[in-house]
């Protein structure tokens, strides 16, 4: 490997995936997160955005100190008090790195009400101003694709000269398409002065579908740094997710000869833990992490992978960390025989956490003769999202359905204490929900309801993604159980917990985080 075809991974799962609604993660989460992020070798990781809240402030500098091979670098706005704020976080890493960043298109430019002159001196003064704290910074023209290029090229060369070291191109709003990605990186590399001693950054947000392609035409262009995110999770269509392009540049090396240096057996694994923490299911035909994404359904494609695999297989499922054999445990598997599986699925499981996981697996196993790899990630997801410190914890469901009407009788523990209703509804469902609200009055809607069979037969579990909104808060609740009723009041009872939470976060509100981003 050269440098000059070293591609640079940031990750930004824990900043812009984040800010996507209802994504939110707890601090304890967003440890485990970097930490995985950190050992699979994402040579940067955007921890968060300091100043937005208390929260996000703790996070980054937890993940700063914690941090072993990452850079760690924290977002600020064009405003001193951010990046001071921004600083203080990012300051005990090993390696910090400051991002700042202003929206340089004409409808940006409007937000702030500066002219062009006066956004020009507020970037020298910005970045000057990061660069004497740190050796390390990086930043972005927000809205770069929708910006007059003339201009483009004098605020970039502006940053080049106050000392950014990191130049990030953002698509913010996913508007552009690969031939015009690779022309502006290749225009500004051309015209800039000072370019070729900088990485230039691609960022490109999905809302037209080409991240991807996007970022990897900058690449080829001369980009070298891809910013990323697990599963593509982010704001509206989400960004460039990372195991798309990490692998496109591994399976197409041929023609496009850049390397990375992540350690792509940890991909699995790792996505399946941000769907868990974020809620965010992924959806089966995503490339390379969908739960579709190996599997040959039809009578041609079986024969001929069974034949030769590179007949329907541009890479091996373990390329990836997904165990090829979906065999099987059962009621008699024992706890060393779980923990292997689990290590597999790439889950690390204390001796404490064993003991809970092996009680739900053996009930599990006694309702269910084969418990699969996706039944094992089902119950893992359940046992992560659902927990008997949980505020609100239900405790027994008795559901009544049919063409006499349908009615729940439902006990839950709320903060300790245990409570008991009758409630009636359209449906068994709404019965349930409706013994919720008499038991946990509230205000939070409905907004998702989604259930997804986990393996196929009558007697699989089913995962239940619910998602609820209250005063502009959002909340995700995920649960997996072989009833799916039970299963539908455990993810609704569990995204009222996190709303619960998410109320009581001081100071913590992603929705005022999306609204001070855009204060400059
Ligand atoms: O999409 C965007 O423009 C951003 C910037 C803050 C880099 O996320
Ligand atoms: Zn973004």
């Amino acid at each position: 490997m050269t440098d000059k075809n070293r591609v640079w991974i940031f990750d930004t799962t824990l900043r812009d995936g984040e800010q996507s609604p209802g994504a939110t993660m707890t601090h304890a989460e967003k440890l485990e997160i970097a930490q995985m992020l950190d050992e699979m070798g994402v040579d940067i990781i955007e921890a968060g955005f300091p100043i937005a809240s208390e929260g996000d402030f703790a996070a980054v500098s937890e993940i700063a100190k914690l941090s072993k091979n990452s850079v760690i670098c924290g977002l600020a706005r064009a405003q001193l008090p951010d990046i001071d704020r921004c600083w203080e976080a990012v300051k005990h890493a090993r390696q910090p790195r400051i991002h700042t960043f202003i929206g340089t298109s004409p409808l940006h430019r409007a937000i702030p009400n500066l002219d062009m002159d006066q956004m020009a001196e507020r970037i020298h003064q910005t970045v000057t101003h990061a660069r004497n704290l740190c050796d390390n910074v990086q930043w972005s023209p927000m809205d770069a694709t929708r910006t007059e290029h003339d201009y483009l090229c004098r605020v970039v060369e502006i940053a080049i000269k106050a000392g950014a070291t990191t130049i990030n191109i953002p698509d913010t709003v996913g508007y552009t398409a690969p031939r015009e990605s690779a022309a502006l990186i290749k225009m500004l590399l051309e015209r800039v002065p000072g370019a070729d001693d900088i990485i230039f950054a691609t960022h490109c947000h999905n809302d037209l579908g080409m991240a991807t392609a996007n970022s990897l035409a900058a690449v080829e262009a001369g980009a070298r740094q891809i910013e990323c995110t697990i599963n593509g999770l982010g704001e509206r269509a989400g960004n460039t997710a990372l195991e798309e392009v990490v692998m496109a540049l591994k399976v197409r090396h041929d023609i496009m000869p850049y390397d990375t240096q992540i350690d792509t057996t940890k991909i699995m694994g790792i996505s399946r833990r941000v769907s868990q923490v974020s809620g965010f299911a992924v959806q089966f035909n995503k490339a390379i992490v969908g739960k579709n994404a190996f599997l040959h359904e039809s009578g041609i494609h079986q024969d001929g992978v069974l034949k030769n695999v590179e007949t329907f297989e541009i890479m091996r499922p373990a390329d990836i960390g997904l165990n090829e054999a979906n065999i099987v445990l059962g009621k008699h598997s024992g706890r060393a025989a779980l923990r292997s599986k689990l290590n597999d699925l790439g889950y690390e499981v204390g001796d404490n956490q064993l003991k809970d996981v092996f009680v739900r697996f053996k009930a599990l196993a006694d309702r269910k003769k084969e418990v699969y790899d996706d039944d094992l990630v089902a119950l893992m997801q359940d046992s992560a999202a659902n927990t008997d410190s949980d505020y609100l914890q239900v405790k027994h469901l008795r559901v009544v359905c049919g063409s006499d009407g349908q009615s729940a009788d439902l006990t839950m523990i709320v903060g300790g204490e245990e409570k008991t209703v009758h409630a009636e509804g359209d449906g068994p469902v709404d019965a349930c929900f409706n013994a919720v609200k008499a038991i946990w009055p509230h205000h939070a809607v409905l907004q998702l309801y989604q259930v997804h069979a986990v393996t196929e037969g009558t007697d699989a579990q089913a995962t239940v993604s619910v998602r609820m909104e209250e005063e502009g808060r959002i909340a995700n609740g995920q649960a997996a159980d072989t009833d799916t009723i039970l299963a539908s009041v455990k993810a609704y009872v569990g995204a009222l917990n996190r709303l619960k939470v998410r109320r009581e976060m001081v100071g913590e509100n992603a929705d005022a985080k999306q609204v001070s981003m855009y204060s400059h």
